[in-house]
């Protein structure tokens, strides 16, 4: 058994992680044919990308997916760790799974994800929720294979979490959940360590994948016909900062729209990091979507020291001018957290500056939610929940006639879309434009699924559009 520790989690030092190839025990390949399994997944990108890896693994080993976890030997829970409510999600369906498993013995039930790094999830997990059979963290979910068996085997709880990230594993097999976007992931964890994020302790510390690693995936993608990929990491812009001496994402970027796929996103880029490079790049390339998310968080400098952010709102409004300047037609997107401790409405009302400049094209914006073993959690709060809740209240009013006021500005013109499907009554199509926005459509002409096809804007809501096909 291998339990979590934030401790080791926490720790940073320059000792080399080992870069692996993964190979799939040939004992098990295929044992468990006839089974079937419910993979539930929590949480962002990163998330689901690892389900799409998961899938593969429990594929490889002969189980087949079914939609309904009432239908399933097994259930797997990808969770999330980064607000409350992430977490009360997983276990309320934990709570559902324990009524499922008293009448259904055989069923297995595993738990992995963001969750899994965390000691206390896991001190819960042994002493009140002993029917779940096993548990493996993100630093070793190529292991799951073997865990799995070995949870079959066995009648103990097999915790296996490794809290220092051990491998960067190369090789996983992966099930990809759509046929024209695909998600690939460029470095791996966090070193930030912003003041209220569980991520950097979950995730562990930054690693890169070799260029080389990263490029044949995008060729190959582009041989199967994928039309997009989404380049992932909780931090981008910090890719190659471990690995090499003269190569960073604005020479990865460049590099990707060199080769022949028509849509390049990225996410998530931390301010500090965006170098000037990167925007010039972005600017240049077609092929590299005017799409950007930079988190902002807050607009009040003292609360964005507390929250260890590393730029103050004045160096923040310059990269997000500059990046409006130099990218034509750029879409920006961001993240706020309202109240965090000791924000007052002055602070605030810095944040609502803010964002009566920056006019987003999108924004999530948060309640700041404890999470255990973050600096935050040491610091005073002397605002309400319900205070809090009102603050968000407040905002979201005001992102949201951005969203809007910004949609019709495009209505009359013409935006590129991939087309992804059509809606459940049929009668439209869906997709999104280049700068990332929801486009229903309605088109005379037959079109495909990965189609990319130019549709005239006839009418802005606030998440989305509607057009025709011309
Ligand atoms: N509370 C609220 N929101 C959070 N986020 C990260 N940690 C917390 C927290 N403890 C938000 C940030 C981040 C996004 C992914 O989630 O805005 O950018
Ligand atoms: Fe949630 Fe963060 Fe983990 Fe993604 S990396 S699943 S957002 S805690």
């Amino acid at each position: 058994m291998n339990l979590p520790d934030y401790n080791e989690a926490r720790t940073r030092d320059k000792r080399k992680y080992n870069r692996l190839t993964f190979k799939l025990d040939k004992n098990i390949e295929k044992k468990y044919v006839g089974k079937t399994y419910f993979l539930k997944t929590y949480g962002c990108q990163m998330n689901e990308h690892d389900s799409e890896n998961i899938s593969a693994l429990l594929e490889a080993l002969g189980f087949s997916r079914v939609d309904d976890y009432n239908d399933a030997d097994l259930v797997l829970l990808n969770t999330c760790s980064i607000r409350e409510n992430a977490h009360n999600k997983a276990f309320g369906m934990l709570g559902r799974l324990k009524h499922l498993k008293s009448e259904k013995k055989d069923l297995l039930i595993g738990l992995c994800g963001c969750m899994a790094q965390e000691a206390s999830v896991v001190e819960e997990i042994l002493k009140d929720y002993k029917f779940v059979n096993f548990v493996f963290g993100t630093h070793n979910l190529y292991q799951l294979p073997e865990i799995l068996d070995e949870a079959v085997k066995s009648s103990k709880q097999q915790i296996e979490v490794f809290s220092r990230e051990g491998d960067l594993v190369e090789g996983l097999p992966v099930i990809r959940s759509n046929d024209f976007k695909a998600y690939v992931n460029i470095i791996y964890g966090c070193d930030k360590f912003c003041t209220y994020c569980i991520v950097p302790y979950t995730r562990g510390r930054e690693r890169s994948r070799k260029k080389e690693d990263i490029l044949e995936e995008i060729k190959e993608l582009v041989r199967d016909g994928y039309k997009e990929v989404t380049l992932l990491g909780q931090n981008v812009n910090a890719y190659g900062k471990d690995l090499y001496d003269n190569y960073n994402m604005g020479d990865l970027l460049e590099e990707i729209a060199l080769m022949n796929i028509p849509r390049i996103r990225f996410m998530t880029s931390h301010p500090w990091d965006f170098t000037d490079k990167m925007i010039e790049v972005i600017g240049k390339y077609p092929n590299i979507m005017p799409s950007v998310h930079l988190p902002v968080q807050s607009g009040s400098n003292r609360i964005l020291k507390l929250m260890g952010r590393r730029y103050t709102k004045e160096s923040y409004l310059e990269l997000f001018h500059k990046i409006k300047d130099t990218i034509p037609g750029v879409a920006i997107s961001t993240d706020i957290i309202v109240g965090f401790p000791g924000e007052n409405e002055e602070d605030f009302q810095e944040t609502m500056s803010l964002v009566q400049e920056c006019k987003y094209d999108n924004a999530f914006t948060f309640v700041f939610s404890q999470r255990e073993g973050t600096p935050a959690c040491k610091l005073k709060d002397n605002t309400t929940q319900e205070e809090k809740e009102e603050r968000l209240q407040r905002l979201n009013e005001v992102v949201n006639t951005y969203f809007l006021e910004n949609n019709k500005k495009l209505v009359g013109t013409t935006v590129k879309v991939l087309v992804e499907g059509t809606n459940e009554k049929k009668d439209m199509y869906f997709g999104y434009s280049e700068t990332n926005k929801l486009i229903n459509f309605t088109s005379d002409k037959t079109i495909y699924c990965g189609d990319i096809v130019d549709v005239e804007i006839t009418d802005a809501k606030t998440w989305s559009l509607d057009g025709r096909v011309q």
